[in-house]
């Protein structure tokens, strides 16, 4: 990719395809002091009150730079490589690869919670892994004050629910919800009725003196690839059928209509939800719905199938961090007389990663 003039024109050669560059994109982008707040990087001045007709009156273009004066008066000073970066449209997140993984993943994506965590270099790697694997797992994070809500907003903001700014996991006497019950709980989503639905849930063990209520995780992303391949009538019925979801309790009723497989733009992978207690699927054909309650079936089995799911013991201070649009969750049954399990769990946005990412890139030059 570079850049390069003609008679008063800026053309961008991609490998070989050559586009002219709007004289008004670059217009837009003047960004001397005058035009640009040198802290926050917003514009100084209102692009939609520039004439329309702007042109180049002067240009020059050297290794690093692109000078270019414009005939409303304005002049500027471009990088080439600020340039070359916003063409690529490099959202480097979007190119961490997802890896699939299933039982036999042993390496837990285990970090050390430290003083001053949230701005070192091991948080960057943290976040990486987060978003390879769809989750990490940091040890040793105080368990006092409700440590996790300020842990939350060390990466991003905490979003809060109808649950709460963040939620007690613990069998309590008359539940509005299977968590809070000793119940084994199979691997779901989390809140599919809400819209949008939470991103990421953070869960931090503050108590744990029972021998069971294992934690297990299962990759959406491994299983969806898997039912691609060897069901496709499966895999595009729920990726096509919008399901409603609902949660009814006392003082709320939620509700969303969504697909149990969700693709991007593209055609891949987005979103998986999964919550078999919650969802209702609408009254269709028959042959389409005997298609889709064997695809639900068959996802079913895999989710809840062995192959797939990790399991391990949260111990106190440990926090897990896990996409909940990529991951399933679960527990196995404990026995609550053996003592006390206490759970505390609250949700982030993808903003909360992706932005605390981008500034640890930013600030370590990665
Ligand atoms: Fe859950």
């Amino acid at each position: 990719m570079k850049i390069e003039l003609n008679n008063n024109k800026v053309y961008l050669d991609n490998h070989g395809v050559k586009k002219e560059i709007h004289p008004f994109w670059l217009r837009e982008r003047v960004n001397g002091d005058k035009f640009v707040d040198i802290k926050t990087k917003q514009r100084l001045f209102d692009p939609t009150q520039i004439r329309e007709n702007i042109k180049i009156n002067d240009i020059n273009l050297s290794n690093n730079f692109l000078e270019v004066t414009f005939n409303d008066g304005a002049s500027t000073k471009l990088s080439i490589q600020e340039l070359i970066e916003e063409f690529s449209n490099n959202n480097f997140i979007k190119l961490i690869k997802k890896i699939e993984w299933d039982s036999t993943l042993d390496d837990l994506n285990i970090f050390e919670f430290k003083e001053n965590l949230f701005e070192k270099e091991e948080m960057y790697n943290a976040l990486v892994n987060f978003y390879k694997y769809g989750f990490v797992i940091f040890k040793n994070v105080p368990t006092k004050d409700n440590f996790l809500i300020n842990f939350a907003n060390s990466i991003g903001s905490v979003r809060r629910t109808n649950f709460g700014e963040f939620f007690n996991v613990k069998s309590k006497p008359n539940p509005n919800d299977l968590a809070y019950t000793s119940l084994p709980l199979a691997p779901h989503t989390d809140n599919p009725y809400r819209n949008p639905v939470p991103c990421i849930q953070m869960l931090h063990c503050i108590e744990n003196k029972v021998k069971g209520g294992l934690s297990t995780l299962v990759d959406g992303f491994t299983v969806t690839e898997k039912l691609k391949k060897d069901f496709p009538n499966y895999y595009k019925i729920l990726c096509e059928i919008k399901v409603r979801f609902q949660f009814i309790d006392q003082s709320v009723v939620l509700e969303d209509w969504a697909e149990m497989i969700k693709l991007d733009e593209n055609g891949n992978f987005k979103q998986v939800r999964f919550s078999p207690r919650l969802d209702f699927v609408p009254l269709m054909d028959s042959d389409k719905l005997d298609l889709y309650y064997s695809a639900r079936k068959k996802i079913s089995e895999l989710y809840n199938s062995d192959k797939y799911k990790v399991q391990f013991r949260l111990s106190e201070g440990d926090l897990l961090m896990m996409d909940n649009y990529r991951l399933l969750h679960g527990r196995t049954t404990y026995n609550a007389n053996e003592g006390n399990r206490f759970l505390q769990g609250c949700y982030i946005d993808y903003d909360s990663t992706e932005g605390k990412l981008k500034h640890l890139k930013r600030k370590f030059n990665l």
